[in-house]
């Protein structure tokens, strides 16, 4: 019998569904909402509100694109957390009373193990190109910044994590102090490829073991660019490119500084990356220069499966429906956690 798995996440500003037939992706919705760009970041509340619009329409139309009805539906899995308390409550509720009513599996998805899982979507039953257990992941979101040894679907150990600011949020506000606009992550990824990543240097953090530190950075930017406009008001715009290209450049070393010694001291050199930073191209070049020079076997998501879908909830769902891991309907959302 064929298990079809529906999955939901809207744990953010992103509404989005899909659905895997026996691993395999057969549809992937996502409404992004761009009410809050005029605000220069996330605004929950307005969140909550457009998830409430679009939850519908989009599961509707991710199962009509996969030439699915409801009631062929094996289980139906969503992001639980961690996430907005507000954004995750629209696709949380939908989630569980739709399972209730078709009397099928409910499964909770932890959004971060959705992120790393996303290695594992098929698009095609000959799509073979994923990573061998255990490897490394290096998780990079606008939330979040860890290094996570991955031994099993189930199975994840967080090795560093960052202690202050993820990587994604020191992009995105550096971007916003320099009046870039918002998300900042795709802006600085595309004024860096014209810029020098050597005109400016930034502090970087001292911290020991495997985790990281981005606020440093964050200050040491702020500091700098004080400095810089008092002398030349017009200091951004003559130089954001260059600007744009070292704050990058040293957010990719630090970030691949950590992950070396990880490698190296784990042996293990099936090396992922996944999240919305991941999306960068500065970040992706450095992960090909590690596969030359280090012989790491690695593996880069596809710019769609980066930043937050559904897509990769439904094959995490479709996982944990093979080990039966059901979630029963009095788990509730949550909203802080990372994996484990
Ligand atoms: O994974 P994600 O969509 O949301 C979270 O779950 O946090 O990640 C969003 C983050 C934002 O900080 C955004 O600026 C960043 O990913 N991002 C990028 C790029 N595209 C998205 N950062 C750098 N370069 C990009 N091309």
């Amino acid at each position: 019998m064929d298990t079809i798995i529906l999955g939901i996440e809207s744990s953010c500003d992103d509404t989005s569904a899909a659905v895997i037939k026996n691993g395999v992706l057969l549809s992937s919705v996502i409404a992004s909402q761009a009410v809050h760009e005029a605000y220069g970041g996330v605004v929950p509340e307005l969140a909550s509100r457009a998830h409430q619009q679009n939850i519908v329409p989009v599961v509707h139309e991710a199962l009509k694109r996969a030439g699915v009805t409801k009631e062929q539906l094996s289980a139906i899995a969503f992001t639980r957390g961690p996430g907005l308390m507000g954004s995750l409550l629209v696709g949380v509720s939908f989630a569980k009373g739709l399972a209730r009513s078709l009397d099928i599996p409910m499964i909770d998805v932890n959004h971060l193990q959705g992120h790393v899982l996303a290695h594992f979507i098929k698009e095609s039953e000959d799509d073979h190109n994923q990573p061998k257990f255990p490897f490394i992941c290096l998780l990079v979101s606008g939330g979040n910044s860890q290094i996570i040894r991955v031994n099993a679907y189930n199975d994840m150990e967080v090795l560093g994590q960052t202690i202050d600011d993820a990587a994604g949020e020191a992009i995105d506000k550096c971007s916003k102090v320099m009046g870039l606009g918002y998300p900042g992550g795709p802006i600085i990824d595309k004024l860096a490829r014209q810029g020098n990543p050597k005109a400016y240097t930034f502090s970087k953090p001292h911290i020991p073991g495997y985790d990281y530190s981005f606020s440093g950075l964050k200050t040491s930017f702020l500091y700098s660019l004080r400095e810089w406009l008092k002398e030349d008001p017009d200091f951004i715009e003559h130089h954001k490119t260059d600007l744009a290209a070292s704050l990058e450049k040293t957010i990719v070393d630090i970030l691949m500084d950590k992950l070396r010694k990880v490698v190296k001291d784990t042996g293990i050199n099936e090396v992922a990356v996944a999240g919305g930073v991941s999306a960068n191209n500065g970040l992706r070049n450095a992960f090909h220069e590690h596969a030359d020079k280090y012989g790491w076997k690695i593996y880069i998501p596809k710019f769609g499966y980066t930043t937050d879908n559904a897509a990769m909830i439904a094959i995490t769902g479709y996982y944990k429906f093979m080990d039966k891991d059901f979630c029963t309907i009095d788990k509730p959302a949550y909203s802080r956690v990372t994996i484990k």
